[in-house]
């Protein structure tokens, strides 16, 4: 399986997230409790970085007009976004953070 190396896990702290670029592509990476989720970090409602925003619990916050998404499903949970956000599967070898790479990726 093809996959893109985003970074150590040691980098995201626990019940944090940052944003990891690859080939141009941004990345959410959060770290709830030791869980590894990763997303585009892209609003689907309009141009913002979710990881501007704020995590609470397993869910975003975006930062211009407060929609939660679920980093596990991508999905919308409040207005004005009602489009999921990618999400990626996350793969954990020797430490550090892949997502499978397809077509889109
Ligand atoms: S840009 Fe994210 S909710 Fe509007």
């Amino acid at each position: 399986m093809n996959k893109i190396l985003l970074g150590n896990i040691d980098e995201i702290n626990i019940n944090d997230m940052k944003q990891i670029s690859v080939d141009n592509c941004n990345y959410l990476v959060a770290n709830i409790n030791g869980e590894i989720f990763v997303t585009d970090d892209l609003c689907t409602h309009e141009d913002a970085e979710l990881t501007m925003g704020c995590l609470k619990g397993n869910t975003v916050k975006c930062p211009l007009h407060g929609s939660y998404f679920d980093l596990k499903t991508g999905r919308a949970l409040n207005e004005p976004a009602d489009e999921p956000i990618e999400t990626h599967e996350v793969i954990l070898e020797d430490g550090q953070i892949y997502i499978s790479a397809t077509e889109d990726n």
